[in-house]
């Protein structure tokens, strides 16, 4: 990787996500997970004030070292435990079902192998275990979705492999989680990057033995 997106993306990455309407849509994904959480794409740790307190640990995966160094202090500052752990969504360091929760905000438009990382979610998640996502993806708009088709190769170069025209909800779908709601939105900004998918899926409780 180039000092481009090495360095300078990580920063930019960091400055435009800590935009205050952010922050409260961190908060309303978040709202209900507890336990051991497992974030994908930590990036700056800018989730980490609104986790609530069910949650008992935080597990980082984060791949760009920038990223990580850049939470370092919002890491110091937080009363939970966070432990870095792993690189790629698509090849989680854990064991089987050894998290209650999976949190992911505006990362598996980047994930590159963005199928397995479902599937290693799915993985790591415990029976009956959670997948909150809030991420931005294709507009149903078809001038939006134009757009984004049109822009997303450049969008990919200078974003870090960031796709505009994900269906999200698609993805979750034909992974092995159960997709419980997704909800879509439009936000101010951008309008290619601005629609949003905000939902929840869950790895299929143990069957009951009688
Ligand atoms: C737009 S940023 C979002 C950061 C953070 N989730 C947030 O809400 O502010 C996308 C993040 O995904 C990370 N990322 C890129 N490829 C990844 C991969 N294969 N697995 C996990 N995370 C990845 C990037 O390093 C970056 O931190």
């Amino acid at each position: 990787m180039g000092l481009y997106g090495e360095h300078v993306l990580p920063r930019g990455v960091n400055w435009c996500m800590a935009r205050p309407e952010f922050a409260e849509q961190r908060a309303a994904v978040l709202a209900d997970v507890a336990g051991r959480v497992l974030e994908l794409g930590f990036g700056s740790g800018l989730n980490l004030e609104h986790y609530p307190s069910a949650v008992s640990e935080v597990v980082a995966l984060e791949p760009s070292r920038v990223a990580r160094r850049l939470a370092a202090e919002r890491v110091a500052r937080s009363p939970l435990p966070v432990v870095f752990e792993g690189l790629d969504g698509a090849s989680i360091p854990l064991a089987d079902a050894s998290v209650d929760a999976v949190v992911s905000t505006w990362t598996l438009c980047t994930i590159a192998d963005v199928e397995s990382a479902l599937r290693e979610v799915a993985r790591v998640l415990r029976p009956g275990g959670i997948l909150r996502f809030l991420e931005h993806g294709l507009s149903p708009e078809p001038g939006v979705a134009r757009w984004q088709h049109r822009l997303n190769p450049i969008q990919k170069l200078f974003a870090g492999g960031c796709h505009l025209n994900r269906r999200i909800d698609e993805l979750v779908q034909a992974s092995p989680l159960r997709l419980e709601a997704v909800e879509q939105f439009t936000m101010r900004g951008p309008r290619v990057a601005s629609h949003l998918y905000r939902g929840t899926a869950r790895r299929a409780p143990r069957p009951r033995t009688t």
